[in-house]
């Protein structure tokens, strides 16, 4: 099942790809460019042919000065303006042309380059959000993290200005070149010549950068991990004191960064000045060998000057052109794990056709279900159980027995491996994905609050709810008191200072919303595990409103919570031990009338 589509996820941030899967990531990264690239053709086309008239107007500069001096002047001489003035003005209408077009081509290509951002932005947000949770589980929020920060910003990068400058300077060089071949080959046969040590230079500073910026890459890729672990972590490290041990372990990667940085600047310091030696060196030649042509009558003095400056404005491209492969790389390595997250499909697809739950009952039932999260364990071996619609189910059982994953199961966050659990009859994976979320509420232990006010956080549970329908909520689970002695009440900021709430009320909280939502399938996992013995049986009480016409799954380290059941059912390695009313359980011999024993014993 979804096996496969765990490894491709761990794969992403591998090395060692064989060819054929090399190719398959080539191919995909292509696709992704492809969908990003397809829609904008038209105004990518337009922009093409601007930025080829924009160039050409440009470089008609030096050319028209050849022509002024070699014949306008001349003419002046023997009192004909025309050809002078005639240069003068086309001189000015193409400063003008080259100067409104590039500005026209600098607004048309930000715009593609913003609209192909905000399109892989939105991509990448909104089906990371739609991929299930076991993608979630295996894949770390650094690494979601880089996809939508640092790897979006090597594509802007790219987009913004390696693109540019690539088009604008190849353009630029193809059309000096043949400008300078057209007015006197032999400067252009100079320039030629000098390609041999550009050539050299370029391709040294290539792979010496290209080498250096992947060691750069790697260690800011090491900085944001160790901080990301540091912060999220945070709780862990201040009560196991690893301040000091990560101090040394940043000021390491920091120091490592800081040293690979300072090698790519001094190739910067060789590669520059070479680039303006083969310049100037070049720019000596043609004027030496033009100035002897001049002498002798075999070259005009325009076109000398005109080949120099020609000469002189071909090196301009060349560094950043040299940059342009190090910008590509790395956003090309960014699309290569941008498209890997894209084509990641949801474990647990949405059903081609929906069957639609317009009121459900409850009645929950696993049948002959098998699960494992890999495929080399499987945490239940052949599942059966019939929840009857209305039922209060208490389920106890050690860590790692599997009640959580059973949970799990019920709300869908997973499909079995084989078998079928079902609501009311209907198989999760052909239920309408809105049905089954009305139905089925899950509350666990990480009660989440969002950003904005107490209300809302309630309100998640039924978006349309009034403020009446959200106050009897929390009045309902005991939320009321605490919420209302916060600085705004319900409207308080839970992000806001004052507005903290501590974990046991982030739990009540919790509980007005699925209160709110009213499903008919409650599973309960842990849920009042951060609540003290007051708070919970303040719960345990609106529980049994909460419960009284509804399925409900309670998952829960106090036997206390087993007390408001119908029915227990102790679980142990993924099967059902024990099944039975707790009167019966606690008067038997089995599991269950020890842990019971147990705990009455620990509360006297
Ligand atoms: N996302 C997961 N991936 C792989 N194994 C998991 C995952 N979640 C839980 N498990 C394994 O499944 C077993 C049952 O876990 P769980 O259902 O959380 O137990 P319980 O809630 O009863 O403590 C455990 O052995 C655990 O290691
Ligand atoms: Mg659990």
């Amino acid at each position: 099942m979804t096996a496969t589509t765990v490894t491709g996820v761990e794969g992403e941030e591998r090395n060692d790809f064989t060819k054929q899967e090399s190719r398959q990531i080539r191919e995909r990264s292509l696709r992704l460019l492809g969908g990003l690239l397809h829609p904008l053709r038209w105004r990518l086309a337009l922009t093409l042919v601007v930025v080829v008239v924009s160039t050409a107007a440009q470089v008609a500069g030096p050319a028209l000065i050849a022509f002024g001096i070699d014949t306008g002047l001349p003419a002046v001489l023997k009192q004909d303006w025309f050809p002078l003035a005639a240069t003068g003005a086309a001189y000015l209408v193409t400063g003008i042309v080259g100067a409104v077009l590039i500005a026209w081509y600098t607004i048309l290509s930000a715009r593609i380059s913003q609209a192909i951002l905000i399109d892989l932005r939105k991509r990448v947000f909104l089906h990371t959000q739609r991929l299930s949770l076991e993608f979630h589980e295996s894949y770390t929020s650094g690494r979601i993290i880089s996809r939508q920060t640092s790897d979006l910003d090597s594509i802007r990068e790219l987009l913004d200005s390696g693109i540019n400058q690539l088009v604008q300077g190849v353009l630029y060089m193809v059309f000096i070149a043949i400008a300078l071949f057209s007015l006197d080959w032999v400067s252009g046969a100079v320039l030629l010549v000098s390609l041999a040590p550009l050539f050299l230079l370029t391709r040294w500073f290539q792979s010496r950068s290209q080498r250096l910026f992947r060691i750069s890459r790697v260690a800011s890729a090491k900085l944001i991990v160790q901080f990301v672990e540091t912060m999220t972590g945070i709780r862990a490290v201040k009560a196991f004191r690893k301040e000091k041990r990560n101090e040394a372990e940043f000021g390491a990667l920091v120091e490592e960064y800081r040293d690979v940085n300072s090698r790519v600047i001094q190739l910067f310091g060789i590669f520059d000045p070479g680039l303006v030696m083969i310049g100037n060196a070049t720019v000596g030649v043609v004027l030496l060998v033009g100035g002897f042509r001049v002498a002798d009558g075999h070259l005009a003095i325009g076109v000398l000057l005109a080949a120099l400056l020609y000469t002189r404005r071909f090196f301009d491209p060349m560094e950043e052109m040299a940059m342009f492969y190090n910008s590509y790389q790395s956003a090309a390595a960014a699309l290569e794990k941008i498209s890997g997250v894209l084509e990641e499909e949801p474990s647990v697809p949405d059903p081609a056709k929906p069957i639609d739950l317009w009121h459900s009952a409850g009645q929950v039932t696993f049948d002959d279900v098998q699960f494992a999260y890999t495929r080399d364990r499987v945490i239940l071996p052949n599942f059966s159980l019939e929840i009857p619609a209305g039922q209060t189910i208490a389920l106890v059982g050690s860590t790692g027995a599997g009640k959580s994953t059973l949970a799990k199961l019920i709300s869908r966050f997973y499909d079995p491996t084989l078998g079928a659990v079902m609501l009311d009859g209907v198989d999760l994976r052909s239920l309408h994905p809105n049905d089954l979320r009305r139905a089925i509420v899950m509350v666990t232990q990480e009660a989440y609050l969002f950003s904005g006010t107490v209300a809302d956080n309630i309100a998640l549970g039924k978006p349309d709810a009034t403020r009446e329908e959200i106050m009897a909520a929390a009045r309902a689970v005991g939320a009321h008191e605490f919420i209302q002695a916060l600085p705004n009440g319900y409207d308080t900021d839970v992000n806001k200072r004052g507005g903290r709430v501590s974990a046991g009320q982030r739990q009540l909280v919790s509980f007005a919303r699925a209160f709110l939502a009213s499903p008919s399938v409650l599973i309960l996992d842990e849920a009042t595990s951060s609540l003290d013995i007051p708070s919970e049986r303040l719960v345990q009480e609106a529980l049994q409103t909460l419960l009284a016409d509804r399925t409900a799954v309670i998952i829960a380290h106090r036997l206390s919570t087993v007390a408001i059941a119908d029915r227990v059912l102790v679980m142990e390695h993924g099967r059902i031990v024990e099944d039975g009313s707790p009167e019966d359980l606690i008067a038997g011999t089995g599991r269950f009338s020890q842990l019971h024993a147990a705990w009455r014993d620990s509360l006297v």
